[in-house]
């Protein structure tokens, strides 16, 4: 009996212990930081496991996972979870990246989500949303060399084309996977190589005519010279950068000589600085008639290039004969009245000498991109004259030979 009663005294000891304990836990959950009772509240319904009606499931694991594990649900989403909340999705990632945010705010991103909000990214569509991994992990979608295929998703679409005609063609991102960049990157996996943030930046994607943009015309050479400091530098010395840098846009920068998505090694036949295709590559704008006579350069470069040994060489295919770079330089190119230049009178004689071994003296003296039309040319133009009147004298000769002969025929038939 006594017995039984202490029975029933612990029974009833331990049902207060339960009780108080329970009691000290829901005191302690209410007055535990806010945020930790609200993400609790929000897995209530959001566990990705046991999602409650129509609530989505929430990848808590890829959320631990990510840069974002500590923190809490409300610090993205203003949500109260007492109150349907359909529709609350704005997510403030910028009050904690104002820098990313300020960029992505000026960009055509923005302004093309104003037109089509599915068609145009928002940080999510980039980044993920609840896995968010850093940069420089190799897993993250914005990782160097996966962000190619974040901006190829979009941007070689042929849809997006159509829907947004400012957007430039589909080809000319493709160019960039068979570049010598893409190639690199993408086939080689040379982290060196350039992705497209490298050259359009992360957020701000400024179109190519907008002056703050990393691939308007004068900035281009800055961009590239990231990574190709000595020939950028090189080249912002040379008539052509420095010229540019005084605000002449007809001069030309890196891209005008190497293109932009489709750069190509030099040595490959297809690349705008292939041997024979430089001549080709200078005179789109030392034969365009605008700029020439806009900076009154000559025009005769290509003609009088083409009449030269060296011209009838690249022509036929000869990659070791002089072509306009081998002359006059390639990133430091300067007039032949600058000492630096490879044509001034005190080099000339070592820049042929790269090709023609044991020269004479004067094997250089003379005028090149002469022309025989030219009377400065000297002994070409006379020479040419010479055999101008010889030959029309000779023509001349010989039909009045042929008439004479003819009238004494006739004479001698009657
Ligand atoms: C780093 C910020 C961040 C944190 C922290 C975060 N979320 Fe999200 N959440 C997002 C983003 C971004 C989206 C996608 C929004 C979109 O697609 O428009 C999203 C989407 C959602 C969605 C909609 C999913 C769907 O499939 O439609 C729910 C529900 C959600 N979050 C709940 C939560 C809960 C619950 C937590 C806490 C456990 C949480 N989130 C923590 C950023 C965050
Ligand atoms: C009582 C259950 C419940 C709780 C608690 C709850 N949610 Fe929800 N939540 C839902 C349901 C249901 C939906 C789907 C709404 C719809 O599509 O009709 C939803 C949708 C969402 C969405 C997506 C909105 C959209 O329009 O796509 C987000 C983001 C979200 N919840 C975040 C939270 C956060 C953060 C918390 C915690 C503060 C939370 N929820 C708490 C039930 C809940
Ligand atoms: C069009 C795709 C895209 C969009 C949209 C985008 N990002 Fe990025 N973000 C990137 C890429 C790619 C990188 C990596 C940049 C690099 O390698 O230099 C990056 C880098 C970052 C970084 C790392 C630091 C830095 O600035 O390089 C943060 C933080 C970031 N983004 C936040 C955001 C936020 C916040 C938004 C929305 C306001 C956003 N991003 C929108 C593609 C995007
Ligand atoms: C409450 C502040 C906060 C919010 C809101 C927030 N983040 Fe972050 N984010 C951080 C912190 C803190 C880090 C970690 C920084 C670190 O590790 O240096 C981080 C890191 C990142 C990184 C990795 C940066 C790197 O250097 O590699 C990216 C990308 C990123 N956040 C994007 C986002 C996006 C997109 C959103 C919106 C969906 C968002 N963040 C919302 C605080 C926040
Ligand atoms: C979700 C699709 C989408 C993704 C992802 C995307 N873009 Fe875009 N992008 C667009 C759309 C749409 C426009 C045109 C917006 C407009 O017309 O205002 C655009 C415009 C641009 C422009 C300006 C084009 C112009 O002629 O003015 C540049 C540069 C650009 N994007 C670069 C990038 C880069 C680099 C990436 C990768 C980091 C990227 N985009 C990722 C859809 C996308
Ligand atoms: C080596 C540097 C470089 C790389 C890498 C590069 N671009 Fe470009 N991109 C440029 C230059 C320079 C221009 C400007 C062309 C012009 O002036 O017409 C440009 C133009 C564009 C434009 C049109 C912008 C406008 O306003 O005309 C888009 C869109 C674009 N690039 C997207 C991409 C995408 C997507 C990638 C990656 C697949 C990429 N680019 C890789 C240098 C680059
Ligand atoms: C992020 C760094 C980076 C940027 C920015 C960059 N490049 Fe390159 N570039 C490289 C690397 C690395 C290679 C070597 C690839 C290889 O040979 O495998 C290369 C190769 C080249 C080549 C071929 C060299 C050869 O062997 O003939 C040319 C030409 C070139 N780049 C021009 C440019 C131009 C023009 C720009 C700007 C529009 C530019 N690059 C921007 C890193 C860069
Ligand atoms: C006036 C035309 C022109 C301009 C402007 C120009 N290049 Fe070149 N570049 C050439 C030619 C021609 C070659 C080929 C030289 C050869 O075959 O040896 C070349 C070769 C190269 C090479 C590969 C050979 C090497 O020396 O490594 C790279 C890389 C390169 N250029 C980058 C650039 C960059 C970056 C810029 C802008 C800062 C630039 N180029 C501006 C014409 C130009
Ligand atoms: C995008 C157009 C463009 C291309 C391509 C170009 N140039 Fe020029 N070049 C100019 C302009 C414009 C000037 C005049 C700058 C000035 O004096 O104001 C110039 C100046 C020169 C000069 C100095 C002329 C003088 O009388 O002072 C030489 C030499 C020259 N370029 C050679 C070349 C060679 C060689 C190439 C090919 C490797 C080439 N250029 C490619 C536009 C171009
Ligand atoms: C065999 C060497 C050689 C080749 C090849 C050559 N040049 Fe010249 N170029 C010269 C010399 C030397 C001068 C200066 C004297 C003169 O005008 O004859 C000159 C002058 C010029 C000038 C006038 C600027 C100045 O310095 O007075 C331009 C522009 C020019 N060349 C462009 C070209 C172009 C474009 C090509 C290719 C189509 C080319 N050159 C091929 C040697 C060469
Ligand atoms: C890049 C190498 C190279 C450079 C630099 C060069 N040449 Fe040549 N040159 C050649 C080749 C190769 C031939 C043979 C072309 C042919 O097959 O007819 C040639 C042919 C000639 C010829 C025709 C007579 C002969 O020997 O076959 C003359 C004259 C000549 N070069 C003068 C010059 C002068 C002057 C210079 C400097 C201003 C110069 N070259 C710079 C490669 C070069």
């Amino acid at each position: 009996m006594i017995l039984w009663r202490v029975r029933i005294e612990k029974t009833r000891r331990l049902h207060g212990l339960v009780f108080d304990f329970v009691l000290l836990a829901v005191l302690a959950a209410s007055f535990m930081p806010s945020t930790v009772a609200g993400e609790e509240k929000c897995l209530v319904c959001h566990s990705a496991a046991t999602p409650r009606g129509q609530a989505p499931g929430v990848d808590t694991a890829a959320l631990a996972l990510s840069v974002h594990s500590t923190l809490s649900c409300l610090e993205c989403h203003q949500v109260s979870g007492d109150q349907p909340h359909k529709g609350q999705r704005g997510v403030g990632c910028g009050k904690c990246h104002g820098q990313a945010m300020a960029g992505y705010n000026v960009s055509p991103h923005v302004k093309g989500r104003d037109l089509d909000p599915a068609s145009a990214p928002d940080c999510a569509t980039c980044h993920g949303s609840h896995e968010i991994l850093a940069v420089d992990d190799p897993a993250a979608p914005t990782n160097h060399k996966n962000s190619v295929a974040v901006c190829t998703k979009c941007h070689e679409d042929e849809h997006l084309k159509e829907e947004f005609d400012m957007i430039p063609d589909p080809d000319m991102i493709r160019a960039y996977e068979s570049s010598v960049h893409g190639v690199a990157l993408l086939a080689k996996e040379d982290m060196r190589a350039p992705s497209c943030v490298d050259c359009h930046g992360s957020h701000s994607f400024k179109p190519s005519d907008d002056p703050d943009s990393p691939v308007f015309k004068s900035h281009i050479a800055e961009t590239c010279g990231k990574c190709h400091a000595q020939i950028a530098a090189e080249y912002t010395e040379s008539v052509h950068g420095s010229m540019l840098a005084k605000g002449i846009l007809e001069s030309p920068t890196c891209t005008n000589c190497h293109g932009e998505h489709d750069i190509k090694p030099s040595e490959d036949p297809r690349s705008k600085v292939f041997a024979s295709n430089i001549p080709v590559t200078c005179n789109a704008c030392h034969s365009s008639e605008t700029i020439v006579g806009k900076f009154g350069l000559k025009a005769d470069r290509i003609a009088t290039f083409k009449e030269s040994f060296h011209g009838v060489a690249v022509e036929l295919g000869e990659t070791r004969a002089a072509n306009c770079a081998s002359c006059h330089g390639v990133h430091n190119i300067y007039p032949h009245t600058d000492p630096r230049s490879l044509v001034h009178k005190d080099n000339i004689q070592a820049t042929c000498g790269v090709c023609h071994e044991g020269l004479p003296e004067d094997f250089a003296r003379g005028t090149f991109h002469a022309s025989a039309t030219d009377k400065s040319s000297g002994g070409q133009f006379y020479v040419r004259q010479f055999y101008i009147w010889f030959i029309s004298i000779l023509i001349v000769a010989f039909v009045l030979y042929r008439i004479l002969e003819y009238k004494r025929r006739v004479k001698r038939v009657e």
